[in-house]
C-alpha cells in the first residue's frame, strides 16, 4: 500500500458493474478508486501507468479475459495485487485465476462487506513473486514422478488464521505417526517466511528449504538426504529458511518438486503451512492426500474455516480430503463444539483440549508433547488423530514385536484402541 489510502483500479467491460463497485467503495475513507477500464488491454495500460495497490478484475471481457490481463499485470507491476471478480466460480476458473497471480477471488454478486474485506485483506499482503504460468514444473527442475513410484501419504496442516495451532499439531503429529508406525516420516516446514518447526522441535541449526533453491535443477535423493535434519524421534525435518529474504526465493515449483521427491523417499509427509491461498499453498493442497483444517472456538476462526471449506469445494477437492480439527477445545468459549460442527455442516474429526500451560511449556522446551508427555490428554487426542491418519498401517503393517527403545510401551496398543473407538 502506498501512502495512506488503498488505491484501486476497476477493470470491467460492463459500465454498470464498474459504477456499482465504484459507488460501493466511495464511502470508505481508506480506499480511493484511481481509475476505471472497460477492456483488459486498457486495464493493463492503466495499471502500468497508475501502479494501483489493487486491481478489481472482471473475468470475462470481450478483448482479452481477466486471467490473461492478470498475468500481464502481476508480471509487469509486481506491487499491484489483483482481485478477480466473476459469476463463474468453477474450480478450474478459480485455479487459473490464482495461478495467473490473482490474490483473491470474489464471486459475483458480492456484498459491500465482502468487497471491502477482500480489498483491505489483499492490500495488507506483501507483493507476490512473479506469476506461475504454464506447466506445473519449471523446465529443468525434475518433478521426479516418472522414474520411481511415489508412495508417501501427504498430510498438510492448514488454517487461514494464524495462531490456531498448526505448528503444534504438525510437529506432534509427525512424531506421533513416527512412534506409531516406525515408518519414514518427513515434516516439511512450509510456513514461509516464518517457519517455527525448528524452534518447536528444538533444532537450532541445519540446512533448510533455501538450500534447495540454488540446486533445484539437480534435486535428487542424495541432495535431499543432505538437507533433511534428523530429529531425536527419527522424524526427518525439512526446515524453513532462516530469513524472509531466503524464504522469498522458494517458489511453488520448488515445493512441488520437493514434495514429489520426498514422496518417493518417505512413507508419511506432514506439511506445516501458512495462511492464504497463493500458488505455493495451492501446490501443497493439491499434492495433499489429507488436509487437516485447524480451527479454534473463536468466531473468526470458524468464519475463516467456512471460507476455506467453500474454496476447497470450488477447487474440486472431495469432501473427505479435508478433516476438521478443533484445537483448544474449552467449555469457556461459549460456543459448544457441537454447534461449531453444525454451523460448518461438517464433523469434527478431532478435538484437542485447551491446555495453555502444558502446551506453552512444551513449545518453549522444544519437546513435542506426544513424546515428552504421551499420557497427557492433549497427546492422547493427537495420538488418536495420528491413528486415524495411518489407520491402514496400524491395522496391517504394525510390528507385533517388542516396543522400540525410547518408545513408551503400549503406545501402539493405545493407538489401536483409540482408533477403534474413534
Ligand atoms: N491445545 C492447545 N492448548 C493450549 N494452547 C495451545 C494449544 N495448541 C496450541 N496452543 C498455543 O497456541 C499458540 C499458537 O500455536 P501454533 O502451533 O504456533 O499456531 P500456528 O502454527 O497455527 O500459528 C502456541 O503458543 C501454543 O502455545
Ligand atoms: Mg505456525
Amino acid at each position: 500500500m502506498s501512502g495512506g489510502t488503498i488505491r484501486v483500479l476497476i477493470v470491467d467491460d460492463v459500465a454498470e458493474s464498474r459504477d456499482n463497485v465504484e459507488k460501493l467503495l466511495r464511502f470508505e475513507p481508506d480506499i480511493t478508486v484511481v481509475g476505471k477500464a472497460a477492456r483488459g488491454r486498457e486495464g493493463i495500460d492503466l495499471a502500468v501507468a497508475l501502479h494501483p495497490d489493487i486491481v478489481l478484475m472482471d473475468l470475462n471481457m470481450p478483448d482479452m479475459d481477466g486471467i490473461a490481463a492478470t498475468m500481464e499485470i502481476t508480471a509487469r507491476v509486481p506491487t499491484t495485487a489483483v482481485i478477480m471478480m466473476s459469476v463463474q466460480n468453477e474450480p478450474d476458473v478459480l485455479r487459473r485465476a490464482m495461478l495467473a497471480g490473482a490474490r483473491e477471488f470474489l464471486a459475483k454478486p458480492f456484498s459491500l462487506d465482502e468487497l471491502i474485506m477482500a480489498v483491505r485483506h489483499v492490500s495488507r499482503l506483501a507483493p507476490r513473486p512473479a506469476p506461475v504460468v504454464g506447466p506445473a514444473v519449471v523446465p529443468g527442475i525434475p518433478n521426479g514422478r516418472a522414474d520411481e513410484a511415489s508412495h508417501a501419504r501427504i498430510i498438510s496442516v492448514v488454517s487461514n488464521k494464524g495462531g490456531v495451532g498448526r505448528t503444534t499439531l504438525a510437529t506432534n503429529l509427525a512424531v506421533a505417526i513416527r512412534r506409531a508406525t516406525q515408518k519414514q516420516v518427513v515434516l516439511v516446514d512450509a510456513a514461509l517466511p516464518f517457519g517455527d518447526v525448528g524452534v518447536m522441535m528444538n533444532v537450532a541449526d541445519g540446512k533448510t528449504l533455501a538450500d534447495i533453491v540454488p540446486q533445484a535443477r539437480s534435486l535428487d535423493r542424495e541432495l535431499m538426504e543432505d538437507i533433511l535434519v534428523t530429529h531425536g524421534t527419527g522424524v526427518r525435518l525439512l526446515l524453513a529458511p532462516l530469513t524472509p529474504q531466503e524464504a522469498e526465493t522458494v517458489t511453488a515449483e520448488h515445493l512441488r518438486a520437493v514434495l514429489a521427491l520426498l514422496s518417493k523417499m518417505a512413507d508419511y509427509i506432514v506439511v506445516d503451512t501458512r495462511p492464504g491461498f497463493d500458488d505455493t499453498m495451492l501446490s501443497i493442497l493439491d499434492a495433499s492426500d489429507r488436509i487437516l483444517l485447524v480451527l479454534t472456538m473463536e468466531m473468526t476462526a470458524i468464519k475463516d474455516t467456512r471460507q476455506f471449506l467453500e474454496i476447497a469445494e470450488l477447487l474440486g477437492y472431495p469432501a473427505d480430503k479435508l478433516w476438521l480439527v478443533l484445537n483448544r477445545q474449552t467449555a469457556l468459549s461459549g460456543i459448544p463444539a457441537q454447534d461449531i460442527a453444525e454451523n460448518l455442516n461438517r464433523e469434527l474429526t478431532a478435538k484437542i483440549p485447551d491446555e495453555p500451560a502444558v502446551v506453552l511449556r512444551s513449545v518453549n522446551e522444544g519437546a513435542p508433547l506426544v513424546e515428552s508427555h504421551p499420557d497427557h490428554r492433549v497427546a492422547v487426542e493427537i495420538n488418536r488423530l495420528a491413528a486415524s491418519l495411518v489407520a491402514d498401517d496400524l491395522v496391517e503393517g504394525l510390528p507385533s514385536g517388542a516396543p522400540q527403545p525410547g518408545r513408551s510401551s503400549g503406545l501402539v496398543g493405545r493407538l489401536r484402541t483409540a482408533f477403534r473407538h474413534a
